[in-house]
């Protein structure tokens, strides 16, 4: 079972806080998109076996680029289950979204951030929150298996009743899932030349902690570190990356991990991938692959396979007692599994775990 997420890079405007990989030309080269995306899947589709299950188009911002060229890639990769695309609320219209429809899209995921008038303009987004009101009642309505919401908290404007106000609107919507996303200052972004801080630690504790149980309460199951869903709603796509599994990336920026246990790396240089520059490949360490599969497994509620971990990079973990101890994790069965205080404190435990397991090497496993 493996995924294919294709990157598209197309934005308006580049938000102050986004550090990802994006193109804001005043024209996307769609067709020069799509063509590049196809060869990717030449050199991809080889080096896997079957359809893949999922395929997600991802940004940069899809919403932007001409639904034929994306018809063409999903045509292509023709995966067998969840078609998911992220879309902005001011591209979001009937046409656009009985085409989305037409094209196999099956969930659509909306990046609004907030609905509040007093804190929109401070994320420098293209759209009102007129706009993201009226694009999350036209997706609620056009008839997807699923559909998601973006938010972000911890802006220093940010009071506890907007983002209560924000998971109100999902929630009285019926929203099946939501992606709720601290904000972080990322190094070349406006908001860091700003100086711009998130919100102090401890009300951005109080702001994620009321988050969680208002999602919670409102039926959404904490499913991962950011991500909430109610039964049969989970992000399948997702889904592969948090439980270890392998996936083609395509796209500028992209990366992949090929059963063979190579990763690949496209360029983030979009001009340069347009142009064709070759995707770098490489056999990462067995710490590298280590520390990455116990940090994305264990970002999921079924927590980190211990025994395949170990498998895979010949490293058997070894978990310092005290995060047990100060009950930030436990055993079950052969899994090891989040507690909800261990949530946001996931970075640090897989860096812990990582550092005391990588001084207990017992020879290397095949990949
Ligand atoms: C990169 S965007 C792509 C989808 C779409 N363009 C959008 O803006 O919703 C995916 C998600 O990442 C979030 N994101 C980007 N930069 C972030 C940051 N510095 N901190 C937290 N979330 C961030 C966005 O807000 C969005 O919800
Ligand atoms: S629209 Fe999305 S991808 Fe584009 S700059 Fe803003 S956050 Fe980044």
């Amino acid at each position: 079972m493996y995924g294919v997420y294709v990157h598209v890079p197309w934005c308006r405007t580049r938000c102050p806080y986004c550090a990802f990989v994006i193109d804001t030309r005043r024209r996307p080269a769609d067709e020069s998109w799509r063509d590049r995306v196809l060869l990717d899947w030449e050199r991809e589709r080889s080096h896997f076996v079957g359809r893949p299950s999922t395929l997600s188009f991802g940004g940069g911002t899809p919403s932007r680029a001409d639904p034929t060229a994306l018809a063409a890639v999903a045509r292509a990769v023709d995966a067998t289950g969840e078609v998911s695309l992220e879309a902005n609320p001011e591209d979001v219209n009937l046409e656009a979204l009985r085409e989305w429809r037409n094209l196999g899209v099956t969930r659509l995921s909306l990046g609004v951030q907030t609905f509040q008038p007093r804190i929109a303009p401070r994320l420098g987004r293209a759209h009102s929150s007129r706009q993201s009101l009226t694009a999350l009642a036209l997706t609620q309505a056009a008839g997807f298996a699923s559909t998601s919401v973006d938010l972000i908290f911890g802006l220093s404007e940010q009071r506890p009743e907007d983002l209560a106000a924000d998971l109100q609107v999902v929630l009285d919507h019926g929203v099946p899932h939501v992606a709720l996303y601290g904000l972080s200052i990322e190094p070349g972004t406006r908001y860091e030349a700003d100086k711009r801080e998130p919100v102090d630690e401890d009300r951005w504790r109080a702001l994620h902690d009321a988050a969680v149980e208002t999602l919670e309460a409102g039926g959404l199951q904490r499913y991962e570190v950011s991500n909430f869903a109610r039964t049969g709603h989970r992000s399948l796509h997702n889904e592969h990356y948090w439980r270890g599994r392998r996936w083609a990336g395509l796209g500028p920026g992209a990366h992949g991990w090929r059963p063979s246990g190579i990763r690949v790396a496209n360029t983030t240089d979009v001009e340069a991938w347009l142009a064709g520059r070759q995707a770098e490949e490489e056999q990462p360490s067995p710490e590298a692959l280590f520390f990455e599969l116990v940090w994305s497994t264990l970002r999921h509620v079924d927590g980190v396979d211990v025994e395949r971990v170990g498998a895979v990079t010949g490293i058997s973990a070894s978990v310092p007692v005290e995060y047990e101890r100060a009950g930030l994790v436990r055993w079950r069965g052969g899994f090891l599994v989040l507690e909800p205080a261990g949530f946001v404190l996931v970075d640090g435990i897989a860096t812990g775990i990582a550092s005391a397991s990588t001084k207990n090497r017992h020879g290397r496993g095949a990949v």
